[in-house]
């Protein structure tokens, strides 16, 4: 088999996600400890967030040693081969800390720059979603199929909101906009468990500004296997300014609706 078979990789993700799951599950205390923050005070990380990408990249290196990883908590390792691993060592922090139902570990993996292989587990509903590029979007053994022929009045966004100050009071002015030409907005406070409810049918769409690659990574492939259309404001790729992810149809109108609100809407044209 191919080092950068993408069955044999998303193998390997698999039980590497399912490991940190079940460490960070018996290892959660009753309030999990912050012992540093990020952008802003309430930007936090625990002990377990540094632990689960500890053990995420011990068990890639240990198995794939050439391999390069980013994760959100210890940054970049290069590699010498064509993989590289895009960690999230949970997805939702904040729910994590909090004891609500809705975080994950998100595990991307690239060869040659393209994601081809994604995992996401969503540790607390004992959920695994998984996606390998062109092989489909899978949960439990079913294939994934996103909502089709919603319109923007009857759909149902899942959206979010990053840490910084100077980006809530935009993420709140566009939120203002949205809220009153969709069914409803749901914030259930993990990027990568949003875009597995866009793949699961559980939501029609989302959106967010300001996430990062690894927010992303896995749950942008696992909705675009479903069957959604993944991308940013403009015909970019989803980047800090905007994901955006729908079934097409929805997703150019939802796309549309937020580049007429985006300061960068004078930018190259094209969705
Ligand atoms: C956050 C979650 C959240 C999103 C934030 C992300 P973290 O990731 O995905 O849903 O709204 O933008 O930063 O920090 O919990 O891994
Ligand atoms: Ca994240
Ligand atoms: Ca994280
Ligand atoms: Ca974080």
């Amino acid at each position: 088999m191919r080092p950068e078979d993408p069955l044999a990789l998303l193998a390997l993700a698999k039980d590497i996600a399912a490991e940190a799951g079940e460490m960070l599950l018996a290892k959660r205390p009753a309030r999990p400890e912050v012992v540093d923050t990020k952008s802003s005070p309430t930007d936090v990380v625990t002990a377990l967030d540094r632990e689960s990408e500890d053990l995420i990249r011990a068990r890639i290196r240990a198995a794939r040693p050439g391999d390069a990883i980013l994760g959100e908590e210890a940054g970049a390792d290069a590699g010498r081969g064509r993989v590289r691993w895009i960690v999230d060592p949970i997805d939702g922090t904040v729910n994590f800390l909090y004891g609500l139902p809705s975080w994950a570990v998100s595990i991307g993996v690239e060869v040659d720059g393209e994601i081809v292989a994604g995992v996401v587990n969503a540790v607390p509903t004992g959920e695994l979603f998984t996606a390998t590029k062109g092989g489909g979007a899978w949960l439990a053994g079913e294939r994934l199929r996103c909502n089709t022929g919603v319109p923007l009045d009857r759909a149902l966004i899942a959206t979010g909101f990053g840490y910084e100050a100077s980006r809530r009071v935009v993420q709140a002015e566009v939120v203002a906009v949205v809220l009153p030409r969709v069914r409803d907005i749901r914030r259930a406070g993990s990027c990568a468990v949003d875009l597995c409810s866009v793949a699961a049918g559980r939501v029609d769409g989302y959106y967010e500004r300001g996430t990062q690659y690894w927010d992303h990574a896995a749950g942008g492939l696992i909705a675009a296997e479903a069957g959604a259309r993944v991308g940013g404001l403009h015909g970019k790729p989803v980047g800090p300014e905007m994901a955006v992810c729908a079934a097409p149809g929805l997703f150019e109108e939802l796309h549309d609706l937020l580049a007429s609100l985006d300061p960068e809407r004078d930018a190259p044209t094209g969705r």
